[in-house]
């Protein structure tokens, strides 16, 4: 097969709020930039986020950056680097007002200032009250946000390469990053886009487990990529639960409708938070909602004729209300449970969201490695951002809206050091190695040439059933131990897959096969990252690690204060420290305190 080539100052992998965000950075500095994505940009991920970007502008309560970091560093359970939260959250105001002035339609206040909700987990002044922090387009805001990005990105002339799938990605005899290999789905030609930055958007791997709220392209493609290229994966045991998916279907409903004053009530009606979260009840951190919810479908507090659902409550808001700034719910319930909110409660259960861990990056959106003792070493040549890095601003437990400000943050950071980088004359255009399709061409030709392999459709769903039973909201010593077995026997069979009916070969059917090389590296580091973890902290909660006086809700600050480094080779994990000094010198750093609400 020939390869052509391509050459970019710059090339992104994925076209959602990250990459966008990146992309306009570098083509409004005038670079040549490529993005590669599998599908519109419009139709990325991103589109679905629905409650809102989180920024303490302050214009429906009172709010400052000190208290968002507060809240993002108690939410992440301290496993958050308090450099890199401190840079997001006091760089809110302007990433959000800069969407304003592209174009994006927020909802407006009376007094016409962007809309903003209360959302899970947020607060004003330290944990006392919850505040509205949340800048929505109604329950749209991430469609909104993609489109202002999208348009203003084509004044802006990012070069788009739509429907490709990128496949490996090209370090040099330095460990350099010198660009990737990628599929054009229409010709099934490979392509080499040889490039001085390399920028890794592609966003979560969700569809490793079987419910999900995730879109069928959030298959981890830069993560698998990164841990095939020798870099390690952080973190990768945090996975978020959303406590609002749609009972049956996965579908999200946003935490907006509790925002806007929605109750989880069981089978008896109670609206059981006030149980398990006093102070913020249904605006709980999600970690906390979800496993609330859980507890009590599992002591038989659930609704249905199955017990095996709670419900979400929105009746005693004006229909006025439901129409206005939760439109898209409304439609969501009718189409998905067969229920008008306006008349009867939705039937929701925690469903697979939202990936703490990722590719290690620095606030610089620069990818960071253990190198010669130092252990945030840049990768020289690659930056990441958006769901698929771990910057870690997210830590053990993400904030609901944290997750767009994060790709707008950091979208841009990695995009400010590219441009930094290539203009100082740091980065420049290293000599591709003579070898650098031949990872992907193999991979290719093994999928056509194998004969008596395994299905793609039958693998995928062995390690969504293995992820969902073994590594749920609820994490149990035994059942973790058998699923490091299990999901290292699925990844041997996923090294047999093959396309089944050859004659009929689409390059869709080859992106399924390819995607799943990609997701079974997340779902190996998921399971053995977690399996190691012998605490409860965030979204990992272990039944062996019980909550006692030394060790509050099961965290174990004197052993496990550390991030997880997973590599490949030899399914191998190190650790590394949590960064708990904040990025200027007179802000305070937050203190490790047991976690409540
Ligand atoms: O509930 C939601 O609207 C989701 C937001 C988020 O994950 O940040």
């Amino acid at each position: 097969m020939t390869v052509a080539k391509r050459t970019f100052d710059a090339v992104i992998v994925g076209a959602g709020g990250a990459g966008l965000r990146a992309a306009l950075q570098l083509s409004e500095a005038g670079l040549k930039t490529a993005v590669l994505t599998k599908v519109f940009p419009t139709r990325s991920h991103t589109v679905a986020a629905q409650g809102g970007v989180a920024a303490s502008l302050g214009n429906s309560t009172e709010d400052n950056w000190h208290w968002h970091m507060y809240d993002t560093v108690k939410g992440s359970d301290w496993l958050g680097d308090q450099d890199a939260i401190e840079f997001m959250c006091r760089k809110a105001n302007e990433v959000v007002v800069e969407l304003e002035h592209y174009g994006m339609p927020f909802d407006r206040t009376d007094n016409g200032k962007i809309y903003q909700r209360p959302f899970g987990g947020h607060s004003q002044n330290y944990g006392q009250s919850p505040v509205s922090r949340s800048c929505a387009a109604a329950d749209r805001t991430g469609h909104a946000m993609l489109h202002a990005l999208y348009q203003r990105n084509v004044r802006a002339n990012t070069q788009f390469f739509v429907e490709w799938i990128a496949l490996d990605l090209i370090r040099d005899q330095d460990g350099d990053v010198v660009g990737v290999t990628a599929l054009e789905l229409e010709t099934g030609e490979v392509s080499i886009f040889h490039a001085k930055a390399t920028i890794f958007a592609t966003g979560g791997a969700g569809r490793i487990f079987h419910s999900s709220t995730n879109a069928f392209i959030n298959t981890g493609d830069g993560v698998g990529m990164a841990a095939r290229a020798g870099i390690p994966l952080e973190d990768m045991e945090f996975w978020q639960f959303h406590p609002t998916g749609v009972a049956g279907a996965g579908v999200l409903i946003t935490e907006g409708v509790r925002g806007e004053g929605g109750i989880l009530r069981n089978a008896a009606g109670e609206r059981f938070m006030e149980r398990y979260a006093p102070n913020l009840k249904d605006l709980a951190s999600r970690d906390v909602v979800s496993r609330s919810m859980v507890t009590e479908i599992n002591e038989g507090r659930g609704c249905g004729p199955d017990k095996d659902h709670v419900l979400l409550d929105i009746t005693h808001l004006s229909p006025e209300t439901i129409m206005k700034r939760l439109p898209g719910i409304r439609e969501i319930s009718i189409q998905f449970a067969g229920v008008d909110p306006i008349k009867a409660p939705i039937p929701v259960v925690p469903t697979c969201h939202y990936q703490m861990g990722g590719i290690p990056t620095n606030y610089k959106g620069q990818v960071v490695v253990p190198k010669d003792g130092e252990p945030n070493a840049p990768v020289v040549g690659f930056y990441a951002a958006g769901e698929c890095a771990c910057a870690s601003v997210h830590g053990a437990n993400r904030l609901g809206t944290n997750s767009l400000l994060d790709l707008l943050v950091f979208g841009k950071s990695a995009g400010e050091s590219v441009v930094e980088d290539i203009q100082s004359g740091n980065l420049s255009l290293k000599p591709l190695p003579a070898d650098a399709a031949d990872a992907s061409l193999a991979r290719i030709s093994r999928l056509e040439n194998q004969t008596g392999g395994e299905s793609v459709a039958e693998v995928g769903n062995a390690m969504r059933r293995t992820m969902q039973k073994h590594a749920g909201v609820f994490r149990f010593n035994t059942l973790l131990k058998e699923g490091v077995t299990a999901i290292l026997d699925v990844a041997e069979r996923s090294k047999r897959t093959e396309i089944k009916d050859k004659s009929k070969v689409w390059n869709t059917a080859r992106m399924e096969a390819l995607e799943l090389d990609n997701l079974i590296e997340v779902a190996k580091a998921t399971m053995v990252s977690a399996e190691a973890r012998k605490e409860s902290r965030g979204a990992h909660v272990r039944d062996d690690a019980p909550d006692t006086a030394e060790f509050p809700n099961g965290r174990n600050d004197n052993e496990w204060l550390k991030h997880t480094l997973w590599y490949r080779e030899g399914n191998r994990l190190d650790y590394k420290p949590v960064t708990m000094k904040p990025l200027s010198h007179d802000v305070e750093p937050i203190a490790l305190a047991k976690r409540t609400y």
